[in-house]
């Protein structure tokens, strides 16, 4: 059987620890479901910038281009502050040369780890919602614009940029419990009136089985706290989306659980970790793994279709979880690498079947 080819893109801070973590777990996961992978490693962000002066360089865009998916650690950091080219353009160039317009970013909570949880159990027990945010479109790609005493950002949308991310956002409501929250501030913005008018549009046409509900961002971010379990799936525009899957991703009681998938209707996927270049603790051993190990599975699942592979990481997860492995954020102190070790133990016990009660669904 033909190899899969995965490009790495480690990054900065400390996506170099977690990538290597996702890199253990592809090659035991192979092992354990004999599959081959093969690996490139390439150069984005800061570290790019340091070797070649891009933050994307075109080595790294035509290796992304050849493969067959994409894990990403980390972009991003202090020492890149204030200079011409940012890390941070590495990642939007690549999302945007890519078309990937779907970012995916599941929150659970895990019952071993309710009581890491800043919200009282009541409120977090259960929840487990997956948000759907426009990657590629809003005021993270409009024109920038700056005088001596004023800059601005616009923030565009097409009709069709709105219509793609929702059939996505539907779809996957469908093959979950069948509710769709579209998040907007139609209140005040043309392009949420927009939004809204175009979310309604697709909604009736093709998924009147599916719940529909609008809420403006201020108050559904207030809401998200109040009643997480409220939510199955969150659809909103790039910026909104930013903002609130860091919210989100508290929940679970540690930012260093968040997995992230970017779509795309054609081509390679990308798959990153939420939690970023955490530069304070950055190559001391110290970060969580799960949140890499997590998008390991999402790349499993949309990058490669393979659903068995996905679902044993999922379950290897929450075995090591449930036997009491704990990185520094989660209240223990275990090492990355030793995290890392933990799932690929825990992955080499479970069941080679689908263990469909921790499988997500998202369409
Ligand atoms: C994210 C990050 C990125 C974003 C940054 C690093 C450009 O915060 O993926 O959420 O703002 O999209
Ligand atoms: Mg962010």
């Amino acid at each position: 059987m033909k190899p899969y080819a995965i490009a790495l893109l480690p990054g900065d801070g400390v996506g170099p620890e977690v990538a290597a973590v996702a890199r253990d777990v592809l090659v035991a996961v192979g092992e354990r479901y004999s599959r081959s992978f093969t690996f490139t490693s390439e150069l984005i962000g800061g570290v790019a910038i340091d070797a070649t002066g891009e933050s994307l360089p075109e080595a790294t865009l035509a290796a992304c281009r050849a493969s067959d998916a994409i894990f990403l650690g980390a972009v991003g950091g202090p020492k890149w502050d204030g200079g011409s080219v940012r890390p941070e353009q590495g990642l939007l160039g690549l999302r945007k040369a890519l078309e990937l317009f779907a970012n995916v970013r599941p929150t659970r909570v895990y019952s071993d780890l309710v009581d890491r949880s800043p919200l009282k159990r009541e409120f977090v027990e259960d929840v487990d919602f997956v948000m759907f945010r426009e990657l590629t479109g809003g005021s993270y790609f409009g024109e920038r614009k700056r005088g001596p005493t004023f800059a601005s950002d616009e923030c565009l949308y097409t009709t069709g940029e709105v219509e793609r991310i929702a059939h996505a956002a539907f779809a996957a409501a469908r093959a979950r419990r069948g509710k769709v929250t579209s998040v907007d501030k139609a209140n005040v913005l043309e392009t949420s009136r927009l939004w809204r008018e175009v979310v309604t549009r697709v909604h009736a046409s093709h998924y009147s089985d599916v719940q529909l509900e609008h809420a403006l961002v201020d108050s559904l971010s207030m809401q998200l706290i109040r009643q997480p379990r409220a939510y199955d799936v969150i659809l909103t525009e790039n910026m909104f989306g930013d903002i609130l899957s860091d919210e989100a991703s508290v929940l679970g009681g540690s930012i260093g659980l968040s997995p992230s998938a970017s779509l795309g209707a054609h081509g390679p996927a990308l798959f990153e970790p939420v939690h970023g270049s955490a530069p304070d603790i950055a190559g001391r051993d110290l970060c969580n793994p799960i949140g890499a190990i997590l998008s390991v599975g999402l790349l499993l699942r949309y990058g490669l279709r393979l659903q068995r592979e996905a679902a044993g990481v999922e379950a290897a997860v929450e075995a090591a979880i449930a036997a009491g492995a704990r990185t520094r954020d989660l209240g223990g102190d275990l090492g990355c690498r030793a995290m890392g070790e933990a799932v690929i133990d825990a992955l080499h016990g479970v069941s080679a079947q689908t263990s469909h009660h921790v499988q997500m669904h998202w369409g």
